[in-house]
């Protein structure tokens, strides 16, 4: 029977042992800026986007080293998004990962440019890619751009200390998070050479399980503690950000993740190979705990 648990624990040794391969050794020069890398990079984290990206691969029959570079990749881009995200001039938070954020360690030029290494090496990664480079990196720029990752986050900014807007809840979940997510598993499909309609699958299935992931997060923004979550908490509230809480409350969010969960399991009849782990990963985005 399929594990999730043991699944996640070796995806994450998977992933770690690569990055550890693929990012330059602490004590390359500059070295302030390599150990920051590092820091944020090796701090813990779920390593949930690299996760999808190979099981995309492996529901396409692929092994999942065929997504390897992506999967490194998409990991290096997202962690860069979560060093700018604890700047003062954003979230200004202390805590990420269970560690002092980059900043708070670094200071502030050196966790910029730390976020900024960071993008670029996720691009020279996918670059990398044995199979459909081109395509792999196209799909990262467009997530991580101003109509993806970006775009997000100004509208997550825009909207703190605005009443909340459904519209502008939709398009926060979707690009501060959904993008990355999505990404995540059609890079896995490109990278294990899967057919179009497995590339629909990903997008149908990551796009539903994507926003899940951000009203989960929103849940326990406000109900989880610090310890478990390694992050700040109650933050979302004080800083009155649209939320799924803000919007929809806790009853009408709960009743979206259970929608939602659905819709990702629906969309895994697109896939050609075995879905088991992400069938049980979309079941995992809803319920989890940290
Ligand atoms: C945090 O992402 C930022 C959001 C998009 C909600 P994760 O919860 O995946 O953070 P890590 O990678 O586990 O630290
Ligand atoms: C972070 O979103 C998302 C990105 C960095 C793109 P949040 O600000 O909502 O997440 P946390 O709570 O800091 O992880
Ligand atoms: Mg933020
Ligand atoms: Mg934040």
């Amino acid at each position: 029977m399929f594990d999730l648990n043991i699944y996640l624990a070796d995806g994450s040794r998977w992933i770690e042992t690569a990055l550890d391969r693929l990012v330059p050794p602490a004590f390359t020069r500059p070295d302030s800026l390599h150990a920051a890398m590092r820091h944020s990079l090796f701090a813990g984290g779920k390593r949930l986007r690299p996760i999808l990206c190979a099981a995309a691969a492996e529901a396409c029959g692929a092994p999942r080293d065929a997504a390897l570079l992506p999967a490194a990749a998409i990991e290096c881009l997202h962690t860069y998004t979560l060093i700018h995200d604890d700047l003062p001039c954003m979230d200004d938070d202390d805590l990420r990962r269970g560690l002092p954020t980059c900043h708070k360690v670094y200071g502030e030029a050196t966790a910029l440019l730390a976020g900024d290494a960071l993008q670029a090496l996720a691009f020279e990664l996918a670059a990398r890619t044995p199979v459909h480079a081109l395509d792999i990196v196209r799909e990262l720029a467009a997530a991580a751009g101003s109509t993806g990752v970006v775009g997000g986050q100004v509208e997550d900014m825009l909207g703190e200390h605005l009443p909340p807007d459904e519209s502008r809840l939709r398009f926060i979940q979707q690009h501060k998070t959904g993008d990355l997510i999505v990404c995540a598993c059609r890079m896995g499909v490109l990278a294990a050479a899967g057919p179009a309609p497995a590339l629909e699958a990903a997008t149908r299935y990551a796009s539903a399980i994507g926003e899940a992931f951000q009203i989960a997060d929103d849940i326990l923004n406000a109900t989880a503690t610090a310890e478990q979550l390694g992050k700040a908490v109650g933050t979302d509230a004080a800083r009155e950000k649209t939320t799924a809480l803000s919007v929809h409350g806790m009853e009408g969010a709960k009743r979206r993740l259970q929608e939602l969960t659905g819709e990702g399991l629906a969309a895994l009849s697109g896939f050609p190979g075995g879905t088991d782990p992400l069938a049980a990963l979309a079941r995992h985005v809803a319920s989890r705990k940290n």
